[in-house]
């Protein structure tokens, strides 16, 4: 295992506002979001079935899978809603000089 250290994401200026937005991160696809909370971010597969959550109904709040409208927290990974069961691996996220950063 490596030491977990802050890694360069995103420019904030490229975050889609209140939305989710799909960003490649090495061999990872994440999922930024950003909420009525501020920015949080997980991996962009659904823990039901791999679907790429960026393309779900996002309210600000919670992320609808566009696959089979499973549902879950953007801010905590919380699976609410089935078929989702398990929840989101999230990602710890700072902003630093206007890039958003990752604890990873
Ligand atoms: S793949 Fe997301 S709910 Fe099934």
């Amino acid at each position: 295992m490596g030491k977990q250290s802050w890694q360069n994401l995103i420019d904030v200026a490229d975050i889609e506002k209140n939305d989710a937005t799909p960003v490649q991160f090495g061999q990872q696809l994440l999922a930024v979001y950003d909420t009525v909370d501020g920015y949080f971010v997980s991996n962009n597969r659904c823990t039901h079935a791999g679907a790429n959550l960026c393309d779900g109904y996002f309210d600000g709040k919670n992320i609808e899978c566009p696959l089979h409208q499973g549902l879950f927290d953007a801010r905590t990974g919380v699976a609410i809603a089935a078929p989702a069961t398990r929840n989101l691996q999230m990602i710890k996220c700072r902003v630093q000089h206007g890039t958003l950063q990752i604890y990873i």
